[in-house]
Order: structure tokens, then C-alpha cells, then sequence
């Protein structure tokens, strides 16, 4: 097992590229399967979650290349013949629920395990099988498999409960090539689909709307292949960016869409960073003093990010004041509070509120992340830290970030990884 060991309470100063985006590849990767053809996915980025459907798309009869020198990927799906993914992967990575509608709108056909809950709580798919039974598709679900069948997909007017990032993709992978026009009403309005509404329109589908509350798919009998770049990853430049923020210093981000983390910006201004954006260039610096801000309330896009949460929290930690955080998008996402109090940090929790009062004053710790966003925040606390901490399960790290001890030693941080 790895850790990092980083020595912490050093400015950040330097220059990184930002990855292409977690959230967006992976709904795209399960697309390519709606198409019998190669498919090239350029800014591709090389994380384990990414590699996890690559072996999806190999278990179905698929086959998969990948340059990652330059970060691309080539999928062929003109050989999948099969409808399972294998109890591993889906434990290994839950959101391959998102393969579900392609692989029904493709085989007719699915069975998967029931992906279960996660680090952040029960996750429950509920909506994403509603719309299903909804568009005609048959699922039994017995000891722990969710078994679908159709023999066509009937486009309809699904009207999500929730504005559900997730089920929102999967109703679109499922009606892309549906004999209809299907219709979703209070649809996520993350960047990511949109992203993904641009890939499926390049494979030649007839979607739109994405990013508002309403999306149309106009069903199409056939689709080609594509070529795609996938869109920054927003969460990333978050994380980056706030860990600036916690260390002080002054860092440039290349590759920032600056418009999806347009109010992660406005609030690191609040707690006086400066920020300038050039193009696809973020800088931030931050000078002598950070601040709190009052509230920051997690919220479906363009609200404040629920990923960005646990990495803001850990600025906070070093910003004069009290910050309190209300978390409405799930249950159980303070798992790093515990772990940042190791640090020395001074928060309370009360469901789903934690109250930050930050006193500048962490002390380097040995610390253990329990998910992906709260082990970037433990990373950007450990980099503001003064001393030495160890940090450990940056397998969940490694989910969504490559190589997050190269990025932080790129822009001045002292972080290595050993091998346990
Ligand atoms: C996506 O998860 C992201 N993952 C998450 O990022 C992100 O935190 C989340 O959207 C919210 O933005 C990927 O895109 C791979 P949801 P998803 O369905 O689709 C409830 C990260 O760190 N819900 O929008 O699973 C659910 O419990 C990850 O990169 C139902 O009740 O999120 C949650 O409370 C973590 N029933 C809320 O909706 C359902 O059928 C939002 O979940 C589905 C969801």
C-alpha cells in the first residue's frame, strides 16, 4: 500500500496542466459502446476510475488502447457481444451504473450487481431505474443483481425527482438511439453533460438542451464513430486552487475552463485570493491573510460544488474567522473532518453542517483518507501543515487525480510517495 509524506507549511509556486475531467470520460467511455466502431478520446486522463471502465469495456467484448503520453484513448466497440460487468468491477468503481443504459440500448440486454453505497453514503439508483421501467425496460432485482431486459425502448417524458447527475446520463444513453424523442425534465445541468451531449451529437445522435433543465434526445437509428477532447477537469483546478489558498503562494493552472468553477472562483476572491483568468490560464495568489467565508452551502450546479467541498474546507482550516458548511448533496460526506482535527483543526459537526473556525494553526499528522475529494483535501491541509504528515488509502486519491504528489511537488510542494 502507498503514502505520501509531505512536509508541509511551504508556499505553492509554479506552473500545472489540469487533467481532463473524471466526471465527464467516464459517461463518454460508456457511450462508445452505443457505437459499433473506433472511437479516439483525446485529454483522456490517466486515473484508476478511467481504467476500471477501460477493463468494462474489455468484459463486454470491446478492446481498448491508450497512449498515455498522450493521454488518448482508442476504443473499439464493433466486437461487444456480452451484458455483464463482473460483481469486481462494479464494486471496484460504483458509478459503472453508468454503463447500465448503454449496455440495454446496445444488447437488449444487462446484468449487473447492485453497485451499493460508497464512501459518501447509501447512493442509491433508484431514479435511474424508474426512468428505465418507465422506457419499457423489464428489471428484476434479485440477490443483489439488477437484471434488464427490452425488446424496445419506449422514448417518453421522464421527470427526474432529484436533478441526478448520473441518471440524467443514463437516460440519455439509454433513448440515444431509441425509435422517439425522449424527454427529460429537471435534468442535471452540470458541465460534464453537456460534454457528454456533445460526444453523443458527434457520434451522430440529436440531443440537446444539456445544461438547462430540460434535455431532448431525439432517438437516431445509427451511430459512427467520433473523435472527442474531454473538457477540463473542474474539480481538479478546485482542488488546486484551494490548496493555494491554504499554503499561500502563487500558482498557474493551464487547461481551466473558468466558467464551471465560476463560483468556486468568486468565493476564493471572498477570502482574498486573487484570481485572473487568461484564456484556458488561471493564476491565484494568495498573499499574507485568508478569511473565512460565512456559508458555503453545497448545491446541484451551478451551485457550489459538493466535490469541492472537502478541499475548501481544508483552506478554511487556515482563513481568520468561521466558515460554516452545509452539505445537501450527501449523507455522510465529512469523513475528513475527523482526520483534519488529527491536524489540529477546531470544526464541529451536526449532520450535515460542519463549523470550521479557523486558526491558521494545523500541525502535520499521520492522516487516513476515507474517499477521493476528502483525500485531496488532507493533501492541500498537509501542504499548508507545519511538519512532516503521512498519508494514507491515496488509492482513493488516485481515483481522480493523477499523480497528486508530481502536481503539488510541480508547484513547490514537498510530497513523495513511498510504497508501505
Ligand atoms: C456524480 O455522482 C459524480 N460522479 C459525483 O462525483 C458528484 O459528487 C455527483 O455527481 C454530484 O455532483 C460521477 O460523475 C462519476 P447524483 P452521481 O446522482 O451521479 C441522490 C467525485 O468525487 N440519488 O447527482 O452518483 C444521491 O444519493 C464523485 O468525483 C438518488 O437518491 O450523483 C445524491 O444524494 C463523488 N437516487 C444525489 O441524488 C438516484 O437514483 C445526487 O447524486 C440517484 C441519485
Amino acid at each position: 500500500m502507498d503514502k505520501l509524506i509531505v512536509n508541509g507549511g511551504r508556499r505553492l509556486d509554479g506552473k500545472i496542466r489540469v487533467h481532463g475531467a473524471k466526471n465527464s470520460v467516464l459517461p463518454i467511455l460508456a457511450a462508445t459502446i452505443l457505437c459499433e466502431d473506433e472511437c479516439v478520446i483525446r485529454d483522456c486522463p490517466d486515473l484508476s476510475d478511467v481504467k476500471s471502465a477501460f477493463e468494462i469495456i474489455e468484459c463486454l467484448g470491446g478492446s481498448v488502447g491508450y497512449d498515455a503520453e498522450e493521454r488518448t484513448a482508442y476504443i473499439d466497440t464493433r466486437n461487444i457481444c456480452r451484458f455483464e460487468i463482473p460483481d469486481r468491477l462494479m464494486r471496484e468503481m460504483r458509478s459503472s451504473v453508468m454503463f447500465l443504459g448503454a449496455i440495454i440500448a446496445r444488447m437488449r440486454r444487462a446484468d449487473i450487481s447492485y453497485p451499493g453505497g460508497c464512501e459518501l453514503g447509501a447512493r442509491p439508483i433508484d431514479l435511474h431505474l424508474k426512468a428505465f421501467r418507465q422506457m419499457g425496460v423489464k428489471i428484476t432485482e434479485l440477490y443483489g443483481h439488477i437484471k434488464c431486459c427490452a425488446d424496445d425502448i419506449k422514448p417518453q417524458r421522464i421527470n427526474l425527482l432529484l436533478p441526478s447527475v448520473g441518471a440524467t446520463e443514463n437516460i440519455m444513453l439509454l433513448s440515444a438511439t431509441a425509435n422517439g424523442t425522449t424527454v427529460i425534465s429537471n435534468a442535471a445541468r452540470e458541465p460534464e453533460i453537456a460534454d457528454l451531449q456533445r460526444f453523443l451529437n458527434a457520434l451522430g445522435a440529436d440531443v440537446s438542451g444539456a445544461g438547462t433543465e430540460e434535455i431532448v434526445i431525439r432517438g437516431v437509428k445509427k451511430l459512427r464513430a467520433a473523435q472527442h477532447r474531454i473538457i477540463p477537469d473542474r474539480i481538479a483546478a478546485a482542488t488546486y486552487m484551494c490548496a493555494a489558498a491554504a499554503c499561500g503562494g502563487d500558482i498557474l493552472l493551464e487547461n481551466v475552463c473558468a466558467e464551471h468553477i465560476r463560483i468556486v472562483i468568486s468565493m476564493l476572491e471572498d477570502a482574498g485570493c486573487k484570481i485572473t483568468v487568461n484564456g484556458d490560464t488561471l493564476r491565484i495568489t494568495r498573499g499574507e491573510h485568508l478569511f473565512s467565508i460565512d456559508r458555503v452551502k453545497t448545491l446541484p450546479y451551478p451551485g457550489f460544488p459538493t466535490d469541492a467541498q472537502a478541499p475548501f474546507m481544508a483552506a478554511m482550516c487556515m482563513a481568520a474567522g468561521t466558515t460554516m458548511f452545509i452539505e445537501t448533496i450527501f449523507e455522510n460526506r465529512f469523513k475528513h473532518v475527523g482526520e483534519l482535527l488529527r491536524m489540529g483543526a477546531d470544526i464541529k459537526i451536526d449532520g450535515r453542517v460542519a463549523v470550521v473556525h479557523g486558526n491558521g494553526g494545523l500541525l502535520g499528522a499521520p492522516v487516513t483518507a476515507a474517499d477521493l475529494r476528502g483525500g485531496a483535501a488532507l493533501t492541500a491541509a498537509a501542504l499548508a501543515a507545519r511538519g512532516q504528515s503521512e498519508i494514507y488509502g491515496i488509492s482513493y486519491i488516485d481515483r481522480g487525480y493523477e499523480s497528486i504528489e508530481s502536481a503539488f511537488s510541480r508547484l513547490g510542494g514537498d510530497v513523495i510517495r513511498v510504497s508501505e
